[in-house]
């Protein structure tokens, strides 16, 4: 039986359940107002935030003296009758009866965050903070959703999730960006991407994906670029370029609608502009590499681009804004030049100067978001490239085998998480789209 006289524990999302009831939420202090003999305390609980009331006269005087003088982030249990408030965000307040401080924050040593304005990089040495902040709250819990979401979308296609290992004895994305480790009398790598491991597992299991943090050790400062970021990668066998490009934004479209029907409460939070993500349905704008090309040198034409971009070169930040601004949807740009892509593309056919793969631009300016194509198939080209490159060929061994051993046309593509969360939070740095980023030069805490 349960005791009706015992006030619950519930969560502030659950709260409107309870209207009318005592209950007891368990959180932190948020802020603090008084009117009077009126006490405001805003409390938080992870789930939620939710403005208490007070009365002088309604608490015991031990009761009020504590919250009077309660600090920023203090953490309490507090108990109270739930009230619902039109003018509450959202929608109830608390008539506090009782509140047990569990540990106060001293005055002489005061929570570091204040309500008002501070410089990012104070906010970034003090991220262990800075992320109970209402809009950091909200970004976390966007990045989950589109985790979730991009899982939901390949499980429920039949994919199957195999996970490839982090320490790896050699590259994918070329030497330049190796984080090296020693590995007892040998050298290996953090990975750069698991593709080349879900090319194996997709041998086996016809659609697979993998989910996990790969590493580059770019010595790049831009807003897009981290050291470790969370990348998700299908590959599927039989898959053609055109396969890949029809996954990767039938992809999108299911990541961006389902934040609109589960996370829209946090997007407004942080001040979205909704409408812009409405748009992004399937199908997307596709352009080829040489399309691109003469997008960019009709914008130098017209005065929008300071420099005239040559065929051959890839595109750099200023290049990919000007071609997503000509779009409200991503963009797919197919076909780059087969000489400043990855290794293991595979040449288009038809023009071997070009490599069938794609790489999907978000709007707004955000850049790229996603870079697949389709794998290289024979055996005797590829281990020509492996040695054009100057990769080690013992190391690809086992990679060369997928194309002995009954290889097939198959293709896929990497997402980084980041980068998506970036482009659907409309954040400026991909620094706040993790809950403790790496970047050169940033390691703490
Ligand atoms: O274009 P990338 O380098 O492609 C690959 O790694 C392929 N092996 C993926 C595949 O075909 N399975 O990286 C894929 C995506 C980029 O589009 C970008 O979203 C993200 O990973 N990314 C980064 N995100 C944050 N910081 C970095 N330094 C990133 N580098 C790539
Ligand atoms: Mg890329």
């Amino acid at each position: 039986m349960t005791d009706n006289r015992k006030p619950s524990v519930t969560t502030i999302s659950e709260i409107g359940k309870h209207e009318g009831q005592s209950v007891t939420i368990r959180g932190w202090l948020y802020n603090l107002r008084e009117s009077g003999k009126l006490l405001f305390p805003i409390i938080r609980d992870g789930s939620g935030f939710i403005q208490g009331v007070l009365h002088k006269a309604g608490v015991s005087q031990e009761v009020f003296d504590s919250v009077k003088n309660l600090t920023q982030e203090s953490s309490v249990i507090v108990t109270g009758t739930v009230r619902a408030d039109k003018r509450a965000k959202g929608g109830y307040e608390l008539d506090v009866q009782n509140v047990e401080v569990i540990e106060r924050v001293p005055e002489s040593d005061p929570y570091p965050i204040s309500l008002k304005d501070h410089g990012v990089e104070f906010l970034m040495e003090n991220r262990h903070l800075w992320v109970r902040s209402p809009r950091q709250v909200a970004i976390l819990r966007l990045r989950a959703e589109i985790i979730k979401a991009a899982r939901d979308f390949f499980d429920e296609r039949g994919f199957t999730l195999t996970d490839p290992p982090i320490l790896t004895p050699a590259a994918c994305e070329g030497t330049t960006t190796l984080f090296e480790v020693d590995y007892f009398d040998d050298q290996a790598y953090l990975t750069q991407s698991g593709q080349l491991y879900i090319e194996a597992t997709a041998m086996a299991l016809g659609k697979v994906y993998s989910f996990g943090p790969t590493f580059r050790a770019e010595k790049s400062k831009t807003r897009r670029h981290l050291t470790e970021f969370w990348m998700v990668e299908p590959e599927v066998a039989y898959a053609q370029l055109d396969d890949i490009m029809e996954l990767a934004e039938n992809f999108i479209s299911f990541i961006v609608q389902r934040c609109l029907k589960n996370r829209r409460a946090e997007l407004e939070t942080i001040g979205r502009d909704i409408s812009k993500l409405e748009k992004v349905v399937a199908p997307f704008p596709r352009l080829s590499y040489d399309d691109a090309v003469k997008m960019l040198q009709e914008g130098h034409a017209k005065g929008a681009l300071e420099n005239k971009f040559e065929w051959g070169g890839d595109f750099g930040s200023p290049d990919e804004t000007y071609i997503s601004s000509q779009f409200d949807k991503p963009v797919m740009i197919h076909r780059y030049p087969t000489a400043i892509k990855a290794f293991y593309m595979e040449p288009d056919p038809q023009s071997p100067k070009h490599a069938l793969c794609v790489d999907v631009l978000a709007p707004e300016g955000y850049g790229e978001i996603i870079g697949g194509s389709q794998r290289m198939g024979s055996y005797d080209a590829l281990r020509k490239r492996i040695q054009e490159h100057g990769l080690p060929e013992e190391a690809f061994k086992w990679y060369l085998d997928l194309r002995k051993f009954g290889g097939v046309p198959h293709g896929g593509f990497g997402m980084g998480i980041e980068r998506a969360v970036a482009w659907i939070c409309s954040l400026e740095h991909v620094r706040e789209t993790i809950p403790f980023a790496r970047m050169l030069n940033k390691i703490y805490p």
